[in-house]
């Protein structure tokens, strides 16, 4: 079992990098994880798509090796922001649709705020449904207050989001398993 964690945040520093580097280093008794950041995927544009950038091609191949896709995404202005959408312009043609259809998605995301960026998840499950991609509600997981739960260096300091964190990605591999 192949799962895909895909950080939307291009930062350094990324909380949401730090997430993923978490799920990849505690839940590897269960599963296979890769991290693919997308930041060099370029903006999507039409005039590119008879040459496709090589991140892109990367992208759709590496997806087409996973049984799964976990996208760990921040909120911007109460919305998904740029390259999470962007990402999903690029998966949504016909030389990579084929690849994400049906493909189970399990949707998480860290703020320093204290919504734990439920309103950007709610918005990529939208978009995740018109595009084809198999998703359910019950597959999500928002993490708030990121400076009290992450310390400088990125690590979960925090017993009760690392529990959150395991039953999160138990119920997920059980959903895609079945
Ligand atoms: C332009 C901008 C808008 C933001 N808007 C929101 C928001 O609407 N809701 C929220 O919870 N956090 C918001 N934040 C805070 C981000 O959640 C926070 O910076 C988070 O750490 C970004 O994720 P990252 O650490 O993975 O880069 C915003 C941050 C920026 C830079």
């Amino acid at each position: 079992m192949k799962v895909l964690l895909i950080p939307g945040s291009l930062r350094k520093k990324s909380f949401n990098k730090s997430l993923a580097s978490h799920i990849k280093s505690s839940q590897s008794q269960k599963a296979e994880f890769e991290i693919f950041e997308i930041n060099d995927i370029p903006m999507f544009n039409e005039d590119l798509e008879d040459n496709l950038p090589e991140s892109v091609s990367n992208l759709i191949e590496t997806i087409k090796s996973s049984d799964g896709i976990i996208i760990i995404t921040p909120e911007y202005n109460n919305s998904l922001p740029a390259p999470i959408r962007n990402l999903i312009h690029w998966l949504s043609r016909k030389y990579s649709k084929p690849y994400i259809l049906n493909k189970p998605l399990g949707i998480t995301g860290v703020t320093d705020g204290g919504f734990g960026t439920v309103r950007a998840q709610h918005e990529l499950l939208q978009l995740a449904v018109v595009v084809g991609m198999k998703v359910d509600a019950n597959h999500r997981l928002p993490v708030s207050k990121a400076y009290d739960v992450f310390n400088d260096e990125g690590k979960i300091i925090d017993d009760g989001l690392k529990t959150k964190v395991d039953s999160f990605v138990d119920n997920y591999l059980e959903w895609i398993n079945n």
